[in-house]
């Protein structure tokens, strides 16, 4: 498996497992915890959740996913916007770690930005690293004018990106790059998949490696070598073939008839939400 460097370092797996529309129901809880479990055999061991999910169900199925292997996955998960005060991140992280079932989130971050100042938000993740209950801290849904406005310390930034949602590539990517903070790349799959995996780009791609689009669009999201993918898959067969993706290499004529398809920004777009 592939890796992406943290600022600080340690090294995390490139390919991991989302887990958004997880825990909606209880009956099919077991079924996503064994699609996890499974994805974390295979290598993604990165597991992103959020207390929005499921209103806490999704959290509670990483927590099944995770019995007896919480040493060997990498948990990351989300504090709401309107939970983001000094005190209201304390209390959301406390709720979380309960459903999670565990005393430590490895990555814990602001969903996105709302009305709380960021120095007050940032502030109560510092205490929480301080009292171990997190390890690392940072963002979702910032642009770069948000992540200019961050106070230090922000571990990656978590954003949509997919080939039809690339417009990160102007200047948030490079930003990242340069200040040494990787990119998560949610709905790496487009959310809604039959529109970009249906690409015919993608299709000739996968045909010439003997793939499918899906694992040829996770590997596109992987090719800076500073972005995270976080693919979400409740059936197991998407699981092993998404894993397989961590180990496609696109040659430049690949990169070239994806860029023909799903056109590369050339000015900055506004930063592009699910
Ligand atoms: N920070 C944010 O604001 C934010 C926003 C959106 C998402 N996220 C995170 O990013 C994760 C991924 O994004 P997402 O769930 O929106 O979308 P996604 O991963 O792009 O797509 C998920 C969909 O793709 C299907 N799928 C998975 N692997 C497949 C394959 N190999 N072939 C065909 N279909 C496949 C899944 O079906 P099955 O489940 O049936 O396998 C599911 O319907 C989320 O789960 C969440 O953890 C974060």
């Amino acid at each position: 498996m592939r890796t992406v460097a943290l600022p600080d370092g340690e090294t995390v797996p490139a390919l991991g497992q989302g887990t958004w529309y997880m825990g909606e129901r209880g009956g099919n809880a077991a079924r996503e915890a064994d699609a996890l479990r499974l994805g974390v055999d295979l290598g993604m061991t990165l597991i992103d959740t959020a207390e929005m999910y499921a209103n806490g169900g999704a959290e509670e199925v990483v927590a099944r996913a995770v019995t007896g292997i919480r040493d060997k996955v990498f948990i990351v998960s989300k504090v709401l916007p309107q939970n983001a005060s000094r005190s209201g991140v304390a209390s959301a992280c406390e709720r979380s770690l309960k459903r999670l079932k565990t005393d430590m989130i490895d990555l814990y971050l602001l969903h996105w930005r709302g009305g709380y100042d960021l120095a007050e938000t940032v502030g109560a993740f510092e205490v929480l690293k301080a009292a171990g209950k997190i390890r690392h801290w940072g963002v979702s849904n910032f642009d770069t004018d948000d992540m200019e406005e961050l106070p230090d310390g922000c571990a990656a930034n978590q954003v949509l990106y997919h080939p039809d949602s690339r417009g990160i590539e102007f200047d948030l990517l490079p930003w990242c790059a340069r200040n040494g903070i990787p990119i998560m790349a949610y709905s790496p799959l487009g959310h809604h998949v039959s529109k970009l995996l249906s690409s015919s780009a993608l299709q000739a791609v996968a045909r010439r490696h003997g793939t499918t689009s899906a694992a040829v669009a996770i590997a596109w999201s992987l090719r800076s070598g500073n972005v995270i993918s976080i693919p979400k898959a409740a059936d197991q067969a998407h699981v092993r073939e998404n894993a397989r993706a961590g180990s496609i290499e696109l040659s430049a004529d690949d990169l070239a008839a994806i860029d023909a398809m799903h056109r590369p920004p050339k000015r900055k777009q506004p930063l592009d939400l699910l």
